[in-house]
């Protein structure tokens, strides 16, 4: 499928009776079980399904599966807002004692978890400008678990950082 279809279509199938293309909103925190023993299966992740909104929603989930489709991904997490996102994100992958290096042209949010917050919890941030490519380099060593760069803040001249660190020794580019 092409971008536009996947963006469209991707991750639901229209019922039969209405052949409805939109995706139905469910707006349910928790879900019904068979009986106990499904519930109790459920949440010893012993069957798949949902069994409480935060954590799975039909509707949620075709908007991770799209996602995920449309960025080449295996499969994707959606939240509640941008902070959320970057949050899950550096916590999913650092532990105490590692670090992440950043441009120093971020969000303000963004920049108050990298240089306050995350520290707290033992994940340093070291941050360069993102034209200072040595700079950049250098803060990375065997603790450095991931190079962050905000794309809207810095749109205009995301191209040159990718094209310049794609040339560097030693580092990996995650879109
Ligand atoms: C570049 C950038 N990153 C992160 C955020 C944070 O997103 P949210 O307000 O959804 O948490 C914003 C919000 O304006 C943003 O512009």
């Amino acid at each position: 499928m092409k971008l536009e279809s996947l963006a469209l279509h991707h991750g639901y199938e229209s019922e039969a009776t209405t052949k409805a293309a939109a995706v139905p909103i469910y707006q349910t925190t928790s879900y019904t079980f068979d009986d106990t023993q499904h519930g109790a299966d459920l949440f010893d992740l012993k069957v798949a399904g949902n069994i409480y909104t935060r954590i799975t929603n039909p509707t949620t989930a075709v908007l991770e599966e799209r996602v995920a489709s449309m960025e080449g991904g295996i499969a994707g997490l959606a939240v509640a807002s941008g902070m959320a996102a970057i949050t899950y994100a550096v916590q999913c992958i650092c532990e105490v004692g590692d670090n992440i290096v950043s441009t120093s042209q971020v969000y303000g949010g963004t920049y108050n978890l990298f240089a306050h917050t995350l520290p707290r919890q033992g994940i340093e941030t070291r941050f360069a400008s993102h034209d200072d490519y040595a700079a950049l380099e250098a803060h990375i060593d065997s603790r450095t678990r991931a190079i962050f760069v905000s794309l809207l803040v810095t749109q205009r001249v995301m191209l040159l950082i990718l094209q310049n660190w794609l040339k560097l020794p030693n580092v990996m580019v995650f879109p």
